[in-house]
Parts: structure tokens; sequence; C-alpha cells
């Protein structure tokens, strides 16, 4: 059976004028990992120089292997974009792989963002570090 090629809108087409990546744009659609954990061992919170807010809340093994991470944020695409991106790439990583990201990881990770949503990927990595020093913290 032949797949339906996914919907292309306006929004897309105008993301992509923007320079937000395919990835990017599947992401936002989807708001992929952009929910409450209830069982998360550790929540990080960080709010932008914009005024925007994200958290990063993570479930821990006995091993410091992350098994599960969301994101919230009441903010701009990037930051979602940025949020879907960075729970999606420490899922399996240790907190000491983790705390190594940054922005330009999660813009290799997507292929592209545009230049002045940088600061959106750094709020993520800011919430992500920030849950990573109370989950260590409260070791
Ligand atoms: S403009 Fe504030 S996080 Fe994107």
């Amino acid at each position: 059976m032949a797949t339906k090629p996914a919907e292309v809108t306006k929004q897309d087409e105008l993301m992509k004028k923007l320079g937000y990546s395919q990835k990017g744009i599947e992401y936002f659609k989807k708001k992929l990992n952009f929910k409450e954990l209830p069982s998360a061992d550790v929540k990080g919170e960080q709010l932008g120089h914009c005024g925007d807010y994200m958290s990063v809340s993570l479930k821990v093994d006995d091993n410091g292997i992350i098994t599960d991470a969301v994101f919230e944020a009441l903010g701009c695409a990037g930051a979602c974009i940025s949020g879907s991106s960075i729970t999606v790439m420490i899922k399996g990583k240790t907190l000491e792989e983790a705390k190594k990201l940054d922005e330009n990881d999660i813009i290799k990770h997507l292929g592209a963002l545009p230049q002045n949503k940088v600061e959106c990927a750094q709020l993520a990595i800011k919430a992500l570090r920030d849950a990573i020093e109370k989950y260590e913290e409260q070791k």
C-alpha cells in the first residue's frame, strides 16, 4: 500500500522560508515530547532573556542513564523545536554525556535553525543543565 505524502501546509512553507529544517517543522507539528512527566526524578527550569520559559523533566536510572525526557515551554517555535530536539537527543545518554551538549549539537541534530533562534536552543540547554544539576544535588 502506498503511503500518503505528508500534508504541506502554509505554516510549513513559512517555517521553511524562515530557516527551519524539515525535521524541526515535523517536531513542531507533533509537539514531540511536549508534555508532563509525573514520574520524573527531576525537573529543570529556565527563563530566557526574551521572557520565554522552558522546563526539562528527566527520568534517570541507577546507572545515571536518562531513560525518559520531556519538556514544557511557554515560548516561540524555536523554543518548542529545541525542547523536542534535546529530549530526543538525550534519551539513552548518561548525565555526563548530556551535560556536554550545547546549542550547536541541537542545530546539528535539526540540520538548521534560524540564526535568531540560537538563543532558543540555548534556553533548552540551560533547562537541561538545571535539571542535571538539581538531580546531582539531590543524590
Ligand atoms: S524567542 Fe524566546 S525562546 Fe525563542
